[in-house]
């Protein structure tokens, strides 16, 4: 077999199975840090909870443990190399849901044990924060939202495992509100694309919806009430007609972009004084970054605040496991390697000294 890493690449192998899709990648790290993708895998597996409105956590673990042997097997052809020119494996440890981690976890351990190369147990937020550094070459520091179906918040990018947590959401993630709102709107799930989908055709004005926490001190997120707020003029107007629909979509989008923008810019004025104005960089991750109207009202911001902006592309904005082996060679090249016995972690904060927030639903 050719060798395909480059004089003084690592290569690593990254497994993602902390939700609902079942990913496997390989990524080489030439030893002054900048990365190459070989090859990124992913499996959805929303057609197996389709039925049931939402994933469900024992179909999950099941559906990782049938297919990712062959997701494995398919990022190391598609890279062009095997097991034993991999040096190193990383799974994601954490947090998510707990059986599909222990899938994509234990198969990392079983490679890690049988071919003798080191383990990376990787936080998933951790990945997500790291993404730009494979795809904008952007290292740390910059400041972060990271917006996805479990997690809403504003994180101070500080290093490699030095991460500042600026803000959370009280009660909803913003993919959760999302997918809520499209499910009480009759649309298919995951709700993000099929919300921003509808938004397009829709009068985001016709709809009085709140922004919620705008203008609050500090920069945390809720979306409870919002969702609420469209359930309630859903009912008053139903039944819906497909135009009644698309402006509830588009008034809610434009809710969530102008609350999102009012937080975010909140996070840039403590995330400078944090830094000594040494901040230049705001990225946005996770599956909701791949929203197009919240890419463009993040663009306005940043410019507006003298600062570049950078999401990584679509396919790499939801989960994947490329982001998991960029994370582990980061992670390895400075040394940081875990045992057999790594514990998959369903919540694992990666601030664990942020202060406590009050809410209904508040997330690590
Ligand atoms: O990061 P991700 O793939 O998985 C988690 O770690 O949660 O994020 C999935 C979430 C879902 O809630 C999905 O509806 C949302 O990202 N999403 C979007 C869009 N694409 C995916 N939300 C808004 N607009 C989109 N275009
Ligand atoms: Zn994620």
């Amino acid at each position: 077999m050719a060798d395909i890493a480059a004089g003084g690449e690592t290569l690593v192998l990254g497994i993602e199975t902390s939700c609902d899709e079942t990913a496997a990648a390989v990524v080489a790290r030439s030893a002054d840090g900048k990365a190459r993708l070989l090859s990124s895998v992913v499996r959805a597996q929303w057609e197996h909870h389709r039925a049931f409105g939402g994933v469900v956590p024992e179909i999950a673990a099941r559906a990782h443990a049938e297919c990712l042997d062959e997701i494995v097997t398919l990022a190391l052809q598609e890279a062009g190399t095997g097991l034993d020119e991999i040096d190193a494996v990383a799974a994601a440890a954490g947090p998510g849901l707990i059986g599909g981690l222990i899938v994509g976890l234990v198969t990392a351990k079983a490679i890690a044990a049988a071919k003798k190369k080191p383990l990376i147990a990787v936080n998933h937020l951790e990945a997500h924060a790291l993404t730009v550094g494979l795809t904008d070459d952007l290292p740390p520091p910059y400041l972060m939202l990271l917006v996805s179906g479990g997690h809403t918040q504003l994180l101070l990018v500080k290093d490699v495992g030095d991460y500042n947590r600026l803000a959370t959401t009280i009660d909803d993630a913003l993919g959760e509100a999302f997918d809520k709102t499209a499910k009480l709107l009759g649309l298919p799930q995951p709700g993000g694309p099929s919300v921003e989908r509808c938004a397009k055709t829709g009068n985001a004005r016709r709809f009085e919806l709140p922004r919620p926490m705008k203008g609050r001190a500090e920069p945390h997120f809720s979306f409870a009430g919002l969702k609420t707020a469209v359930r309630q003029r859903a009912n008053e107007t139903a039944p819906l007609t497909d135009q009644d629909i698309a402006d509830l979509c588009a008034g809610f989008q434009t809710a969530v972009l102008e609350a999102v923008v009012d937080r975010a810019a909140k996070a840039i004025h403590a995330a400078r004084d944090e830094l000594d104005g040494e901040l230049k960089h705001f990225v946005a991750a996770g599956g909701v970054a791949a929203n197009q109207a919240l890419r463009t009202g993040l663009t306005e911001l940043t410019a507006k605040e003298g600062l570049s902006f950078h999401a990584p592309p679509i396919a790499l904005c939801g989960d994947n496991a490329a982001m998991i082996a960029w994370a582990g060679a980061e992670r390895f090249a400075r040394g940081l390697v875990d045992d057999l016995d790594a514990p998959a972690r369903p919540r694992w904060p990666l601030d664990s000294a942020a202060p406590k927030v009050r809410g209904a639903g508040v997330k690590a």
